[in-house]
């Protein structure tokens, strides 16, 4: 079946891979339907697509699989990455499986979990100051790095067309699954960043409805926290351009303050005839608990903003109830623990004798 193949599978011979040890069984991940949000709302279609539940617990992994199995290929043995947390957990699980040696730029305000997550696969980690924040550092942080990399033959992994071009062609399978599944979906919600995921969806639409595996590509719709959101700026301001940002979101993953892929996005967003949401970071906490608490989805604070998105779309009047449409759950509610306390600690845990326990109300 057409999208059942593995990542691994579709692109081996085109990069002329010979080991699919590399492969942790990315990809192909659940597509389920909304049991409540949904339906209360009036809209019967509305699905999510839990990346989450990657091998490392976030969409990175289809892209990483593929860099890591290049480095194979090309006998590289060290790879550069910079990461706000879920590149880096990715590259650093299947950089200890192909033993390559792994380090990793992570801005100030990774959370923990994603540090361990990182640190437990044996990758080398370093903070680097202002980065994620500030565009500028943020820029000229990448820039050196590419031609650090480039002088001394590491490889630089970045989820982002414009750094890692080869890994992204793996990002594309998502278009594919969620085509080969919904073949007629409207909608599909995306948090973005750099915009290297929302321009992947649009080259795997486009290329299976070129093939005529769909009729058209879904509209694509960008979603970004308000606190950094040159994406959404330059969509309302009828811009090409992405001018850079000083970021000050909380979301972790959606701090890009500078052109990346953001123009790609953009272009992917018009051209889709989808649209772009700013919301408050509260919004996007907001939507993490309801799908804790609706859906039984565990989603970090990124991977809520989809829904957030969603709502944001339906509180304008841009949708349509009989519409079928996608919210993607990019990454994993362990992921960041400080973010979900926002939603456990309202609920005490209290210490109890064994007996007591059968004189609760249950009801
Ligand atoms: C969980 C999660 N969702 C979404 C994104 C945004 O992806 P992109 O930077 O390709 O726009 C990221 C990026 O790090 C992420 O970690």
């Amino acid at each position: 079946m057409p999208g059942r193949e593995h990542i691994w599978q579709r692109y081996a011979a085109w990069l002329g891979l010979e080991n699919p040890m590399v492969s942790l069984g990315e990809g192909d991940t659940p597509l389920v339907r909304s049991w409540r949000i949904g339906p209360r709302l009036g809209f019967e279609r509305l699905y999510f697509k839990l990346e989450s539940l990657n091998p490392t617990g976030s969409f990175k992994d289809r892209f990483v699989v593929l860099e890591i199995a290049d480095m194979l290929r090309s006998g590289q043995r060290v790879c550069l990455a910079t990461s706000s947390g879920n590149t880096g957990s990715a590259l650093a699980a299947y950089a200890a499986r192909s033993e390559r040696r792994c380090v990793i730029f992570v801005s100030e305000q990774t959370p923990d979990a994603k540090l361990q997550q990182m640190l437990a696969y044996g990758a080398h980690i370093y903070r680097v100051r202002e980065f994620g924040r500030s565009a500028e550092i943020t820029r000229r942080t990448f820039e050196r790095l590419h031609r650090f990399a480039t002088e001394r033959g590491y490889r630089l992994v970045v989820s982002a067309f414009r750094y890692s071009p080869l890994g992204m062609q793996g990002v594309k399978t998502l278009a594919f699954e969620i085509a080969d599944a919904l073949p007629t979906v409207d909608h599909v919600f995306v948090p973005v960043g750099g915009g290297g995921l929302l321009t992947a969806l649009w080259y795997g639409f486009d290329e299976w409805a070129r093939g005529g595996r769909v009729q058209r590509v879904p509209r694509l719709h960008a979603v970004q926290p308000v606190g950094c959101a040159p994406v959404v700026r330059a969509w309302r301001r009828g811009e090409d351009r992405i001018l850079p940002v000083e970021a000050r979101t909380e979301v972790s993953g959606l701090a890009v303050p500078f052109d990346i892929d953001g123009a790609l996005a953009l272009t992917a967003v018009r051209a889709s005839g989808g649209a772009a949401w700013a919301l408050p970071d509260e919004q996007i906490w907001e939507a993490q608990a309801m799908l804790c608490h609706e859906e039984g989805i565990f989603a970090e604070p990124a991977g809520a903003a989809a829904l957030a998105g969603f709502l944001a779309a339906i509180r304008e009047n841009a949708l349509r109830p009989e519409e079928s449409v996608v919210c993607l759950v990019t990454g994993h509610g362990f992921k960041d623990l400080t973010a979900m306390e926002r939603i456990s600690s309202a609920q005490a845990v209290p210490l109890i004798e064994a007996e007591e326990i059968f004189e609760l109300p249950f009801a």
